[in-house]
């Protein structure tokens, strides 16, 4: 980072995460002078060197790991795999360094100045710098972008002090594989990171205080992800709570609270992930007209701008989804706001996916929402089993379906579980965003054999039998 602290700028943008260096980038592709402050050495904030990036990179290994024990299905055996855990780090390590190097060299290419140091507002054109708790130096700037992202909920009952109870940091540490592993909250951060541990060797047991694992997504997309985390983990614990945590020296006790589950039990490591929340504490928001409400989150109109109108906030910060993506296309909005250009933040699908083993991805309406909202929709689903490729990769399970519109057939919602249903998905968005009907979705030629003819399928569905499934009427 540069050593020349602060000065003045057009734009000052803090955080460089998914939201903020996109943010500053596109602010001066287009002449801004512009300042990024993020108290972090390397930019890519929570997703590139905590979040998104290292996990899938683990996510990659423990695929491969179970694809090697699955392929005697197939007539290839490999003996029992050896992890060497210190290389498989510095792979991962090594996929953060060169992402995060490449956004530095972007940042100086586009002559953004980026600044290592807590950026806080003294007033609503002034923000000071701070590292280690010293001032050291000022921006004053004509507009701002909060871009500054969350941080793991972390519950009282579960604070020990003791690094074997980690937050999903710790568990990207990756310092050793613990025999019993224990995971608090059955959402997305639970799920991909106890398949991680559970390919390296971990016995997992996962506890979620919700009826159900990963709330949000559709029943029938969960079931085929469940299935397979049932055969992977030691145990899931639905309608099941931590009370407590006590560090010994056997391990981590943990008092639990369920029907039929043992309690207490032990565990080598504990990962707590029960949620985020918005990081606009402590950055002086206070000296500003920006409000903030009552969960953290700072409310933001179709623009980006919070109550004072030249202070934006994008990504996580500003509310849910907690999803990078969502971040980086508000940067574009709040830039464009900038640049006068008539930009609102307004889409009609975000894809919200769990990058497991097999995959589940979503966009638009899914049936849970259309039941909460009373929202009129026509399903189709198209099951993988029916697809020659699901088929040739021994995937079945998988399943594509969407949502429509009943009255114009336009595709409303679009949900997959299946390998690859994260790629998949984009196709979904596409076709929410542009209004497809149905009879575009089916017209449009897919490649054979591939398992994005399964979406073309499920259209086909809505006004038709597709090719590969046959449904009597029903008189
Ligand atoms: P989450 O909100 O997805 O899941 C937390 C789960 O913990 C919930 O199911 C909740 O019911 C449960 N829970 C809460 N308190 C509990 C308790 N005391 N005992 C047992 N269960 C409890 O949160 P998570 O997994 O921490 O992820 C945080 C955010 O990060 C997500 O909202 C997501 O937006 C983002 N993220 C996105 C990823 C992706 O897009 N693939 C990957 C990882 C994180």
């Amino acid at each position: 980072m540069a050593e020349s602290l602060g000065g003045e700028c057009d734009v000052v943008v803090i955080g460089g995460g998914p939201g903020g260096y996109p943010a500053a980038f596109e602010a001066a592709d287009h002449g801004k002078k512009v300042i990024l402050v993020d108290e972090d050495p390397r930019l890519g904030g929570v997703c590139a060197n905590r979040g998104c990036i290292p996990s899938k990179a683990l996510l990659h290994v423990s695929k491969l790991l179970h694809e090697a024990k699955e392929a005697e299905n197939w007539g290839v055996s490999f003996s029992k795999p050896k992890v060497n855990l210190d290389k498989l780090r510095d792979y991962k390590n090594r996929v953060v360094e060169q992402l995060t190097g490449g956004i530095g060299q972007l940042a100086s290419a586009r002559k953004v100045q980026t600044v290592r140091a807590r950026g806080s507002f003294l007033d609503s054109n002034t923000i000071e710098l701070t590292q280690d708790g010293k001032s050291v130096g000022k921006v004053s700037f004509k507009q701002a972008i909060i871009a500054t992202g969350s941080s793991p909920i972390a519950p009282p009952m579960f604070r020990l002090d003791d690094d074997r109870v980690m937050d999903s940091t710790g568990a990207l540490e990756l310092k050793d594989v613990p025999k019993r592993f224990l995971i608090i909250g059955g959402g997305i951060i639970g799920l991909e990171l106890g398949q991680v541990y559970a390919a390296l060797g971990s016995q997992v047991t996962v506890v979620e205080m919700l009826p159900q694992i990963a709330t949000g997504a559709d029943r029938d997309l969960i079931r085929p992800l469940q299935k397979r985390l049932e055969e992977d983990f030691e145990a899931i614990h639905v309608n099941t709570k931590v009370n407590s945590l006590k560090a010994t020296r056997s391990g981590i006790v943990a008092e639990i609270e369920g029907d039929g589950v043992k309690s207490p039990q032990t565990f080598d490591r504990v990962l707590v992930c029960v949620g985020r929340r918005p990081n606009s504490n402590n950055m002086g928001l206070e000296n500003t007209q920006v409000e903030v409400d009552e969960r953290g989150f700072i409310p933001v109109d179709a623009q980006r701008r919070t109550s004072e109108s030249h202070i934006y906030a994008i990504g996580d910060v500003n509310g849910n989804p907690m999803l990078a993506h969502k971040a980086t296309r508000e940067a574009k909005v709040a830039v464009g706001s900038i640049l006068g250009e008539p930009e609102a933040f307004d889409p009609a699908a975000i894809p919200s996916v769990i990058y497991t083993d097999p995959e589940v991805a979503w966009c638009g309406v899914t049936e849970l929402d259309a039941k909460e909202n009373d929202i009129s929709v026509k399903v189709t689903k198209f099951p993988w089993a029916a697809s020659g490729r699901a088929k040739a990769i021994d995937r079945p399970e998988g399943l594509t379906k969407l949502l429509f519109d009943p009255d114009t057939d336009r595709v409303i919602g679009v949900g997959i579980v299946g390998p690859g249903a994260g790629e998949l998905i984009a196709e979904g968005v596409l076709a929410v965003e542009t209004a497809a009907l149905a009879r575009d979705m089916a017209a449009t030629i897919h490649a054979h054999p591939t398992l994005s003819e399964t979406l073309m399928e499920a259209a086909e569905s809505a006004f038709a039998q597709a090719t590969h499934v046959y449904r009597p009427k029903r008189n």
